[in-house]
């Protein structure tokens, strides 16, 4: 305790007090938003993030289960609420995801019997799906993540349907329907895991693939679901150093710093795992001890002195919620866990990463 009294007391009194104040002239401070804020039902949340941030991406509401889950069917009213706030607030907004083997409804790669569709009808479908989505949101929605978690760990091409189906170029065609239905959005290639160097070579190859072929990438986003010990922060410098060399900006797109144990050996952000729950594996539910509360603020003071050195290349820095009650961390992989990984607590005030991030940002 007394060491984060000292490290508080760091912090000049004329220091900004919002985050996007702090990072202003660096790079844009962003949370994933859930439908309660942006509906209204969350004044306490939707509150923090007028106050602190300028961007927004949307948890779940823009992904393909959600705003297209049936043939045909768009659910827009959602997405709609979630690009009012944004514009209501002036943020920077952001549309994810457009092409991702998960949270993409089963009827998408099947015909009526339920086999595989072909090539042709899959890609007419994506471009349907692109061209009503961005479409839709044209000039509204800034930045869109185009395709999502397209590699596995050892660097090559995910055997997803959309790569089974389609084939390679299926990455390539959904840059382009994305560019034609909206120009002037900056499109992203999004993933985890990209800090081990393996994946990391196999996303530069594809990058540059993409540019060889004229393909408007501009954006390599870096989800950031990070842990306490992983990675070093000289191997997150490294990273964004590798795709900053390429000529594309980088955004962190969806950043939080897991501080319980690991579920599992192997690093992954892959959606559909699920770990049995175990008391072990859920240490903190009384609270987090002031030791690992220093050390998740001088983590995030480390990672964001390399956001900061890599200024030039990173355009935003997002975080994957708001309070560490809204975390995904909180059932994912394991339910029922109660989990740190975000800048403010479970009754909505800054913790002392919150004082060491904006301290980092004035030095
Ligand atoms: C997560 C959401 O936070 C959860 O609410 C949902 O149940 C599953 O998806 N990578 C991504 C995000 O690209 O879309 C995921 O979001 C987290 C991992």
């Amino acid at each position: 305790m007394i060491g984060f009294l000292a490290f508080v007391s760091a912090i000049p009194a004329s220091a900004p007090a919002t985050l996007k104040d702090a990072f202003k002239g660096s790079f844009l401070i962003g949370a994933a938003v859930s439908a309660s804020i942006t509906a209204g039902a969350d004044d306490r949340d939707a509150a923090i993030v007028k106050a602190q941030f300028n961007s927004i991406s949307p948890e779940n509401e823009l992904k393909w289960e959600r705003i297209h889950p049936q043939p045909g069917r768009y659910n827009f009213d959602p997405a709609d609420r979630y690009v009012n706030f944004g514009e209501k607030n002036h943020m920077f907004i952001v549309g994810h995801c457009l092409v991702w083997h998960n949270q993409t409804p089963a009827w998408v790669f099947r015909d009526d019997k339920g086999n595989f569709v072909d090539r042709e009808v899959l890609l007419e479908r994506m471009y349907d799906h692109i061209r009503t989505v961005v479409g839709r949101y044209k000039s509204r929605i800034q930045s869109w993540d185009v395709v999502n978690e397209a590699l596995d760990e050892d660097g090559t091409l995910r055997q997803s349907p959309w790569l089974k189906i389609i084939g390679p170029d299926y990455i390539a065609k959904a840059f382009q329907f994305a560019h034609e239905a909206d120009p002037a959005a900056i499109l992203n290639y999004n993933d985890y895991n990209l800090e081990n160097e393996t994946k990391r070579n196999g996303a530069v190859k594809l990058i540059r693939d993409l540019q060889a072929q004229g393909i408007p990438v501009s954006v390599v986003g870096l989800q950031g679901h990070l842990h306490l010990t992983w990675p070093s922060a000289d191997v997150e410098d490294a990273t964004i150093a590798a795709f900053a060399a390429l000529g594309v900006k980088v955004a962190i797109t969806e950043l939080d710093i897991d501080a319980l144990p690991p579920a599992t050996r192997k690093q992954t952000a892959d959606v559909t795992l699920s770990v049995q729950a175990r008391a072990e594996l859920n240490p903190y539910a009384a609270g987090l001890p002031a030791s690992v509360q220093e050390a998740l603020a001088k983590r995030y003071a480390d990672l964001f002195g390399v956001f900061l050195k890599h200024r030039d290349a990173v355009t935003r820095v997002t975080f994957w919620g708001v309070t560490d009650g809204d975390s995904w961390l909180n059932n994912w992989p394991v339910k029922g866990r109660t989990s740190y990984p975000l800048l403010f607590d479970r009754s909505g005030q800054p913790k002392p990463a919150f004082e060491a991030v904006v301290r980092e940002a004035i030095q």
